[in-house]
């Protein structure tokens, strides 16, 4: 007999969709201890909630978060609105006693992201971060074979996540949909948005980040503010670079834009290492380039595995081999691992304690990019 776990969703955007879906997927392809229960969604406007519960099919709308958390016949809070909300909602909820699932990234700076790991380990609550790449298949084997050492000593990690869409000067900030353009909101730009995921993975891939020396661009330096009415000054980083050392000695660099002309989410990431390399890129998720230096010298070559086959992580559960999913089922995955390991008590990562060093490297870039020095990733 299955437990019930009831979901509060807070957001109808991108992200409530993305979740939603998941929540709604995943007992039909995964077997898990739980039911998902669609108890209540949130969104500050009541006809955009209650159209969202309908269509998504919630039992029921909120239109103040706080109302959701203190509900006691919700046990998950799921925040999938926009930055600064998150540590509000997460300190609320965990101290409510609340399952705690989380949009990246944490806070919108260390000091709110490092309240957030406080508020949940002291309540003791179950928490998770929905850094969703990690459930694509093709990564979630690349990590298979970095805990089999398939790369031997690691010399070079390479990541970069290209967008185009604010180009515009006419692209006002703030306000629904700009949000992310409004440091107050979002925290950072690029760095903390599209390079919190190349960090995270990074960091699941090759390990902990000892020091970073980056540099930042705020190309359009004023936009209209749709909430104010006024033109202000754009505080976030349109563009970021950065040099990393890893603990293992190998180097790295990362490159994050809104700015690349053509790109729409252009993430890649490549590993270099003594006995192989792999190079991955998110327009093509299904598929890992590989080379390894150990096959015969008359074969070597890179190969390209479509991953769709029932050995590869996750495919068992979808169609058949050759066939291959998408974006969405990442998030799928992820609520399938969070739900067994809320039913055998182990932890899901990336939790928030594990995510919180991925914000301990976007706050050393961002000193960089200030200070002009390397600077040392602090210890969480
Ligand atoms: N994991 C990923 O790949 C990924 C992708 C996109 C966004 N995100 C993260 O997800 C979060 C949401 O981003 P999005 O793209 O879905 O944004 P969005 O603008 O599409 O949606 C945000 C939603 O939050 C609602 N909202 C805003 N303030 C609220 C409040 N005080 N109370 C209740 N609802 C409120 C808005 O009405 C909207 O429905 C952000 O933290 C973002 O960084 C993660």
């Amino acid at each position: 007999m299955k437990k019930t776990i009831r979901v509060g969703l807070i957001g109808t955007g991108f992200m409530g969709r993305t979740h939603t879906n998941a929540y709604r997927q995943v007992g039909q392809f995964f077997d898990t201890p739980f039911e998902i229960e669609l108890k209540a969604v949130c969104s500050r406007n009541a006809a955009n909630a209650e159209r969202f519960a309908q269509h998504w099919g919630f039992e029921g709308f909120e239109t103040d978060w706080n109302r959701l958390v203190k509900r006691n016949d919700i046990d998950l809070i799921d925040i999938a609105s926009p930055n600064d909300t998150h540590a509000e909602i997460a300190i609320a909820a965990a101290r409510a006693g609340k399952v705690v699932a989380c949009e990246k990234p944490l806070g919108r700076n260390l000091a709110e992201s490092r309240a957030m790991v406080d508020a949940v380990s002291a309540a003791g609550v179950a928490n998770m971060v929905w850094y969703n790449y990690r459930r694509v298949p093709a990564l979630t084997l690349v990590k298979k074979l970095v805990d089999q050492g398939f790369f031997g000593r690691v010399f070079h990690y390479r990541s970069k996540f290209l967008q185009d869409w604010t180009m515009s000067a006419d692209l006002p900030q703030g306000g629904a949909g700009t949000w992310r353009l409004d440091a107050s909101v979002a925290g950072s730009g690029v760095t903390g948005d599209l390079l919190a995921h190349c960090i995270d993975a990074a960091l699941w891939l090759n390990g902990s980040i000892s020091e970073v020396t980056g540099t930042t661009e705020t190309f359009i330096k004023e936009r209209h503010h749709a909430e104010s009415g006024r033109r202000e000054p754009v505080n976030v980083d349109d563009a970021s670079a950065f040099l990393a050392r890893f603990a293992n000695g190998s180097l790295a660099t990362f490159e994050s834009t809104r700015y690349a002309r053509g790109h729409k989410a252009l993430f890649t990431l490549e590993i270099n290492g003594e006995s192989g390399s792999i190079a991955w890129d998110l327009h093509d998720l299904h598929r890992l380039q590989l080379f390894d230096y150990r096959d015969d010298g008359s074969m070597r070559g890179w190969r390209s595995i479509h991953i769709t086959d029932g050995d590869h992580p996750y495919m068992d559960a979808w169609w058949v081999p050759g066939l291959q999913i998408g974006y969405e089922h990442t998030f799928i995955h992820q609520v399938a691992d969070f739900l067994n390991g809320l039913g055998d008590g182990t932890v899901t990562v990336p939790d928030f304690k594990t995510a919180l060093e991925t914000e301990t490297v976007i706050d050393a870039v961002l000193s960089s990019a200030k200070s002009r020095q390397w600077e040392t990733v602090a210890q969480r």
